[in-house]
């Protein structure tokens, strides 16, 4: 039987998939991305459509649709077949033990629970006099109702409420075999520590800590939290409207950090926005969860919510796979602040387009689009540029014929005019303010060269060693690696090349071992073509040679030179040729073949003639006359060898 993962992949096309974290672009039969897992300008990320695989040539890594998603969400393998199984539409079987990882089982708990607040806000509807819960849920429903959303928007986005008890949510999750610590750590419930004691004579030594678990959300309207792959991992709860004056605990109570819920990683609404946000090239961020309810009830679907705290570089960095410019529609209190926070510097060091909508003083998204909704596209096609917003708001408060309002304009501009990434943009703004303050511009450029220079938070990303060792490898090994990708590409010349070069004078052991396997499977297949009358082969099955290195045990296991499966680097080097080669004809390639063995044999031969002359005047001091015979025949073989191949290295080979 197929594997779960086989017939995901076989479902899946990786370009789609990508495609919903990076923007790619075609580049010949293949296509071509900034590599999302390190920091580059030129990209060097490449994903094959043919081959169903992905390989970064700036930082190595590279793999299927199941790595990427690993690399790119940082989850588990498990995880990431939970993940993808939807969206293939493979059901994957609940007994599979493998699948029962304890993150899946909280985000089952979640989910579970989401579902069952629905049908109490729902169930009210048709006997709101029933009982207690079901008045009070009416009460909820109604408020809701008010608040505009009709019933598509409550159910599309799974709204719920949370009955005034303690135990409900608990001994429905236990019922359906869930234990307490399984839903408290799925944030669920809260934890009291109780102490029992012993009934005997209060002897404490005999006292048992009791942990009694109640539930974390009580009487209110459950909005539930996704994740940009629609998983429920956490909720943001509000209070009932008609607690909402004597609510000590807050108007919205959310879901704590979890196994499975990382705040500062979370858009609210990004897997219903992530469409229209790539669409429309553009990301609304408002504060609320009502903000973007109404929003998208209305039609404007590429509105997220930060959920009422401060925007982080990795939600950042999430926006930035679907879009490049950010609508910040916040409080315009708290505007003022925003190039303090570390997710908007972020976007600006990224050279991510910024700006910031105005609604006027007092005003939520919510209400407005309730009132205007007509209006809302032309206050977003208004936005202002975020620097020009600064601008604005910092000049309209200063007298600037007062020298000391012009040197508190600089002190405020200038640090934010240091986090733009982009050189040109910074250069604008510069001369702007100069303007503004009537002051030479190199002053300001001296000012600006004091400030801290902006972090790059992405920097450190991928790990450092890798990158060394990239840049360490011989030019012999990266030859080896070209010679290889042309002769997967062009198979026509691999009989040539394997009568011309050893293995051994391959560099690289686990090109090497590619090389002796490719010739191997390549007379294989020969050999079969012979048999049904299809003698020369002008096409290796990528595939299929791929399964054949896989199941070829004593070759296929990651070799410990290179760290690197050949399954794995055979993906590299079929990208590589379609990278470097994509306009060769067979001629071009058989010529770089010529090229690249001769060059490849001629290093290889060096080094033995240095090796033999070290050999020879070792027998000379040793006086080894039978000895130093052999070595002045082989000496004089090599050189022969070496004046053959002639000077191609500086041919421009
Ligand atoms: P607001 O106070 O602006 O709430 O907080 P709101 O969205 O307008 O709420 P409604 O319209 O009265 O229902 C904005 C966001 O900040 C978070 C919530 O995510 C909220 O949507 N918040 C707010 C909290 O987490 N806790 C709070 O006590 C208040
Ligand atoms: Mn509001």
């Amino acid at each position: 039987m197929l594997q779960p993962s086989d017939e995901i992949k076989s479902k899946l096309d990786i370009v789609d998939l990508i495609r919903e974290y990076i923007q790619l672009k075609p580049a010949g039969i293949n296509f071509r991305a900034p590599c999302p897992f390190h920091n580059e300008k030129t990209p060097s990320f490449m994903v094959s459509p043919e081959k169903q695989i992905w390989h970064c040539f700036g930082c190595g890594a590279g793999g299927d649709i199941f790595s990427f998603v690993m690399e790119m969400e940082g989850i588990s393998f498990v995880e990431a077949l939970r993940l993808l199984a939807p969206k293939a539409g493979v059901k994957l079987t609940r007994q599979d033990p493998k699948l029962t990882s304890q993150r899946n089982r909280l985000l089952d708990i979640i989910e579970l629970s989401a579902k069952y607040y629905n049908k109490i806000l729902l169930e009210s509807k048709q006997a709101p006099h029933q009982s207690a819960v079901a008045g009070q849920a009416e009460a909820a429903r109604k408020y809701l109702t008010e608040r505009g959303l009709t019933e598509e928007t409550i159910e599309e986005w799974q709204i719920g409420y949370s009955p005034e008890s303690w135990d409900d949510l608990i001994n429905f999750l236990k019922s359906k075999d869930y234990n307490e610590n399984e839903i408290f750590l799925a944030g669920m419930s809260v934890k009291k520590e109780a102490i029992r004691r012993a009934a005997t004579n209060g002897a404490h030594a005999n006292d048992n800590n009791v942990c009694r678990f109640y539930n974390r959300f009580r009487g209110r309207i459950m909005f539930p939290i996704k994740d940009v792959n629609g998983n429920i991992v956490a909720f943001s709860a509000r209070v009932s409207p008609e607690k909402e004056a004597e609510e000590k605990m807050g108007k919205y109570i959310n879901s704590p950090q979890t196994m499975v819920y990382d705040k500062s990683k979370i858009l609210f609404g990004l897997d219903m926005a992530k469409q229209a946000i790539k669409k429309e090239d553009a990301a609304i961020i408002v504060e609320g969860q009502m903000d973007v309810i109404t929003a998208h009830q209305n039609g404007f679907k590429n509105v997220i919510a930060s959920s009422g705290t401060a925007l982080t570089a990795d939600q950042v960095l999430l926006i930035k796979r679907y879009s490049q410019n950010l609508i910040l529609a916040f409080d315009m209190d708290k505007a003022g602040e925003l190039a303090a926070e570390r997710g908007i510097a972020q976007a600006m060091q990224q050279e991510m387009n910024i700006k910031v909508l105005e609604l006027g003083a007092g005003k939520d998204p919510d209400e407005f689009i309730r009132k205007n909704p007509d209006g809302w596209s032309s206050a977003v096609a208004k936005a202002k540029p975020m620097m020009q917003y600064y601008f604005d708001k910092t000049l309209a408060n200063l007298d600037l014929t007062n020298i000391d309002h012009k040197r508190q304009a600089a002190k405020i501009l200038l640090p934010v005019i240091a986090k733009l990434g982009n050189k040109i943009e910074q250069d604008f703004w510069l001369k702007k303010l100069g303007q503004e303050v009537d002051v030479a511009p190199h002053f300001l450029h001296e000012a600006l060269a004091r400030i801290k220079p902006a972090v790059n938070y992405k920097e450190e990303k991928k790990q450092p060693e890798k990158q060394r060792a990239e840049a360490m490898r011989s030019r012999a090994e990266m030859l080896s690696e070209l010679l290889l990708a042309l002769m997967l590409k062009f198979p026509a010349h691999i009989e040539y090349a394997a009568g011309k070069l050893n293995p051994d004078q391959i560099d690289g052991c686990g090109i090497q071992a590619i090389y002796r396997n490719l010739i191997i499977y390549y007379n294989k297949s020969i050999d079969k073509g012979a048999q049904t009358g299809e003698v020369a082969l002008s096409e290796i099955n990528f595939n299929d040679f791929k399964n054949w290195l896989k199941q070829n045990s004593l070759s296929g296991q990651a070799n410990d030179n290179t760290n690197e499966s050949q399954p794995a680097l055979l993906d590299k080097l079929a990208l590589l040729a379609d990278k470097d080669f994509y306009t060769y004809d067979s001629n071009q390639a058989k010529n770089e073949i010529i090229k690249i063995i001769a060059i490849l044999k001629k290093g290889f031969l060096s080094k033995r003639l240095k090796e033999a002359a070290k050999l020879i005047a070792q027998a000379e001091k040793n006086n080894n006359k039978a000895e130093l015979d052999g070595l002045m025949d082989e000496f004089k073989l090599l050189s022969d060898e070496i004046e053959a191949l002639g000077n191609l290295e500086e041919d421009g080979g």
